[in-house]
């Protein structure tokens, strides 16, 4: 038998995501996954502009031939443009989870601290596993990650290799990080010498309140922002893109060289048509898929104040894909509540899955809902079953 290198055998499995633990009822709802609606994914333009390039001689051989490193020019180009920055500092990657490696790989230095949002997208924990398991948890406020703790932290004799949040309806806290705090964050980290790993694949899905801007993150050498078209072209695109500031573009395109080369040339060529076809098709399509997600968030509300009135402590979400209410009466067991909402057929992902520091218990007192890809109707039986289970029925 081959012996496994130490770097393979210290990661763990991924924990915490029910699957893995649980065999729901035939019929469960689940309101898991951050993933688009079916119905908001355009796959009748993605048949066209495929159609397309392997109709067009030219472009379907440069579709088969090696890209260039940090990915097709027009693609780079529209991204640029929609950042407002130099597409010169665009690579693009395979999703959101490779950019975040990219990015640790590229600045974390084994063993190093790395401070993050509590709670957090876990997503990140596994992609830091390799380089560190030091974190500094850092709570997520109702305006953002709390950039003041960062700074006492600091103060105190902390030292750090990156910061990591995600600014735009966070996952799972669905906050926004204001303005103000971009900025602060942004100085803290070019006062001590760390980077920021910005995490935003949720920023176009804004339906309420106002976008708070990443001028600030643009403007630094210090921030890397990562994005994906995972929520609004769809997961299984595995494309998504690093804003990154001028300096760290050789050196991800040399650590490349040695993992993936680059995105699927295929791949690049669809999105590229698909996105560049005209000024108007790709905002249409976020507009469209955004007012579905807004109806879906008012569904779950109303229906969660409604049916468990006083249950939950809920802030409406302004965008993006999840609701993360708070239980309002401690002598609620959320595990409990959980195998009986199961049991019942209503799937969520518990709260204390995203806790950063496990001895805290305030993440463990709420409730991740993902609303995107379920129906009113389904949500209205979701939370007709939730009630259920506060109710103590069973199957
Ligand atoms: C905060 C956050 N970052 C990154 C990702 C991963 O995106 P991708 O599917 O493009 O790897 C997700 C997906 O759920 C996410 O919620």
């Amino acid at each position: 038998m081959t012996a496994l290198s130490a770097l393979s055998r210290g990661l763990a499995p991924p924990r915490g995501f029910v699957e893995a633990s649980f065999n729901p009822p035939p019929g469960a709802i689940r309101l898991l996954g951050g993933v688009p609606a079916p119905e908001a994914l355009p796959a009748e333009a993605i048949a066209q502009a495929s159609a397309e390039l392997w109709r067009d001689h030219g472009a379907a051989v440069a579709a088969l031939q090696y890209s260039p490193a940090p990915g097709f020019a027009g693609l780079r180009e529209w991204i640029a443009k929609r950042e407002d920055v130099d597409p010169r500092r665009i690579v693009v990657t395979n999703g959101g989870m490779h950019g975040l490696t990219l990015a640790v790989l590229t600045v974390v230095e084994r063993g190093a601290t790395v401070a993050v949002d509590d709670p957090v997208f876990p997503g990140f924990v596994w992609a830091l596993d390799i380089a560190t398991t030091r974190i500094l948890p850092v709570p997520v406020l109702a305006d953002g990650f709390d950039v003041q703790h960062l700074a006492g932290r600091i103060a105190a004799g902390e030292r750090i290799a990156a910061a990591y949040t995600v600014p735009d309806f966070h996952n799972p806290a669905q906050v926004s990080l204001s303005a103000e705090k971009r900025r602060g964050l942004v100085e803290l980290a070019e006062r001590h010498g760390f980077y920021v790993i910005i995490d935003n694949p949720y920023r176009e899905l804004r339906f309420a309140g106002h976008d708070q801007g990443v001028a600030a993150f643009n403007g630094s050498d210090r921030v890397i922002h990562v994005n994906t078209f995972t929520k609004t072209l769809g997961p299984g695109w595995r494309v998504g893109w690093l804003v990154l500031p001028e300096h760290l573009v050789e050196p991800v395109i040399r650590l490349r060289s040695r993992l993936d080369v680059h995105t699927s040339s295929v791949t690049q060529a669809i999105v590229e048509r698909l996105v560049t076809r005209d000024d108007h098709w790709y905002d249409g399509l976020v507009r469209s898929a955004t007012r579905l997600y807004r109806e879906r968030a008012r569904v779950l509300v109303d229906a969660l104040h409604e049916q468990l009135p006083g249950a939950f402590e809920i802030r409406a979400p302004e965008g993006g894909l999840f609701l993360w209410p708070r239980l309002t009466d401690d002598r609620v067991d959320p595990a409990a509540l959980f195998r009986r909402a199961a049991a019942n057929g209503v799937l969520y992902q518990q709260g204390e899955y995203f806790a950063a520091d496990p001895q805290q218990l305030s993440a463990a007192r709420h409730l991740r809902f993902a609303y995107g890809d379920r129906t009113p109707d389904e949500l209205n039986e979701a939370v007709r079953r939730l009630a259920a289970a506060f109710r103590g029925d069973g199957p």
